[in-house]
């Protein structure tokens, strides 16, 4: 994950976005000996177990375990990619990004993009302020008709684009943007000169309520515009800009990534929706912008919670996204549900309707259950044939089901075929008392590996103490050889630490977040007060190790001698002799 950016780029990002003062930013921290602690951010904590190294410029939470470089910090507090937290780090410190420097352009780039977000900003704050003034009296009663409350005007910072042709151009060309930028933020189309016709610039959103489209940065990338009357589209969007990219992020998103511990997201397809359920105190609920959820929408639900409710529309084109959006959150290995609204409401209707109390005893469908369930309806259920072959369609979808799963599925299924449950059970293939592989579970983030089998646990922790020791850079290099560690993780920690890598740069390297927890936690265990006990806690470390092995070492061969002969058993005996006489030397 970090080859794509040069080593040393790395170091000098780690090193100017010093642990501690990005930390702080977020945490409350004190110093307390060598280290800074405060209350872990990660999991709700009254005592603080959470320490920040400035020595090894890393973290690690001594209560859920979560610990890791300057960069891997930013990517859980603020859900971002590895990719992205190095990019956002390297905004704050003033560095350029290692592709971008060969790239002639990309000063220019990152400059036009600033001024679009700039203009963006500003647009957003003059449509706010224009839904309290006369000239957007209208969309204000829009809205409240449709009981979206003040503080949720105020929360997705809503606003009004007026009647007028031009108003929002000629503001915006007084505070010194270019039309240039007004026509590639999509504020504004040029209507060139045509028929005798003068050319003329006018405002992208007339007569609209308007929804700013804000980003996990708060960044406003762009705007949705609902039209107050059967004006076609019903809502305009903001279409692909320099800033803006409709199948990249969601609507919400920057309430989104304030929410701490949400079980479950839930993806609404409009806007409308999103604020009338937050209103109603619905945390987690976002929408995509006008199309279907791509692959990389899905990936970015993910970062804020492990599973994803699909709540769609209960019209025929929601009932079909979800069957979609069900297909690419599998693909993406996150945990699916869809909520069933009844009547063919809408999220936004049915909680007007039935309130959040009922909201939140809607039915969680699983995927199969929901697939098998628009399964029944491309068939007639009414007609033995049509019975037929829709238990014959059913059987592969609940093939993979928990027992218990299944179970609720088969009762609905006997009723609905009228099939007993043990010839539905024979055409799922899973006639006897299924023994099913448990699916691998989601590895815990922060989860501890066990000692790795045929390994001996008290030298894999003597390995790990040593490994602890090194990464001070306060113990003679040579104290230690290569072979003392047998542990292949914690070898190959020994011979980067030799070569002088640093704490952040060897977590980061690490392939999977078990090893990334596990070396995480190695190099932030409390190690002794000064040198001089370091070196005397390795040394012992290191008798202990080698002591060990030539113990195993001497059972082996006292085991095997008798069966030797000749030559094998004379070296054997010299191998003992030899291993006895070291053995006494390590006393
Ligand atoms: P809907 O037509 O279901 O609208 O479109 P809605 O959310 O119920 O809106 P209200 O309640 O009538 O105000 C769902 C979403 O599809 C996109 C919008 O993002 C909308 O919120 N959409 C719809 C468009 O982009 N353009 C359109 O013309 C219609
Ligand atoms: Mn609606």
């Amino acid at each position: 994950m970090a080859g794509r950016y040069p080593a040393a780029w790395l170091d000098e990002l780690r090193a100017r976005a010093d642990i501690v003062q990005t930390v702080s930013a977020y945490v409350p921290l004190k110093k307390n000996g060598r280290n800074y602690w405060g209350l872990c951010p990660f999991h709700g904590e009254k005592t603080a177990s959470f320490s920040v190294s400035p020595e090894k410029q890393m973290y690690y939470c001594f209560g859920c375990k979560a610990g890791g470089s300057v960069i891997q910090f930013i990517m859980d507090i603020e859900r971002l990619s590895y990719q992205e937290a190095v990019a956002l780090l390297a905004e704050r410190v003033h560095m350029t990004l290692p592709e971008m420097r060969e790239d002639p352009n990309y000063e220019q780039r990152r400059e036009q993009r600033n001024r679009l977000l700039a203009l963006n900003r500003e647009a957003a704050r003059i449509f706010h302020e224009q839904l309290f003034t006369d000239a957007g009296a209208p969309m204000l009663e829009y809205l409240r008709k449709r009981g979206v409350s003040d503080a949720a005007i105020r929360k997705f910072g809503l606003g009004a684009a007026t009647s007028s042709w031009d108003q929002l151009y000629q503001t915006l060309r007084l505070k010194d943007f270019t039309e240039e930028e007004l026509r590639l933020a999509g504020l504004c189309v040029v209507d060139e000169a045509h028929d005798g016709k003068p050319r003329r610039v006018r405002d992208m959103f007339r007569q609209r309520v308007i929804y700013p489209i804000i980003d996990q940065y708060g960044n406003v990338l762009a705007f949705g515009g609902r039209c107050m009357d059967g004006r076609q589209p019903k809502y305009l969007n903001t279409s692909d800009t320099p800033v803006f990219n409709k199948r990249l992020g969601v609507y919400a998103a920057n309430l989104l990534r304030k929410e701490r511990g949400l079980e479950r997201v839930i993806l609404v397809e409009g806007y409308m929706d999103v604020v009338a359920l937050t209103q109603f105190g619905v945390r987690g609920v976002c929408a995509t912008l006008g199309t279907a959820l791509t692959p990389e929408q899905a990936r970015l639900l993910k970062r804020f919670a492990p599973k994803v409710y699909l709540a769609y529309d209960g019209d025929s084109a929601g009932q079909h996204a979800i069957l979609r959006g069900l297909d690419i959150l599998a693909a993406e290995n996150i945990p699916a549900r869809v909520l069933d609204f009844p009547d063919g409401l809408d999220p936004d209707e049915f909680i007007r309707r039935d309130g959040p109390e009922a909201f939140e005893h809607l039915p969680v469908l699983l995927p199969e259950a929901y697939r098998i369930r628009r399964l029944a309806d491309s068939f007639d259920l009414s007609a033995q044939d049509g019975r037929i072959e829709y238990a014959k369609a059913c059987a592969p979808i609940l093939r993979d089901l928990e027992p218990v799963d299944l179970e609720a599925q088969l009762q609905r299924l006997t009723v609905q075929t009228g099939f007993s449950r043990e010839v539905l059970l024979e055409q799922i293939g899973r006639s006897a008392p299924v023994q099913k592989p448990t699916l691998p579970q989601r590895s815990h983030r922060y989860e501890e590996r066990q000692t790795p089998p045929g390994q001996n646990p008290e030298r894999v922790r003597a390995e790990e103490t040593l490994i602890s020791l090194f990464s001070t850079g306060q113990l003679p290099k040579d104290i230690a050889e290569e072979k003392d560690f047998e542990d292949p993780l914690l070898n190959s920690l020994y011979v980067a630490l030799k070569e002088g890598a640093s704490a952040p740069a060897l977590i980061e390297a690490q392939e999977t977040e078990a090893d990334r927890a596990r070396v995480s936690r190695l190099l932030q265990l409390p190690v002794g007060r000064d040198t001089d006990e370091m070196l005397l806690m390795a040394r012992q470390c290191l008798t202990r190790l080698r002591r060990s092995r030539i113990e195993e070492r001497i059972d082996a061969i006292q085991r095997d001698i008798n069966h030797l002969e000749g030559a094998e058993k004379e070296r054997a005996m010299a191998e003992y002799l030899a291993l006895g006489q070291s053995l006494i030397e390590l006393k």
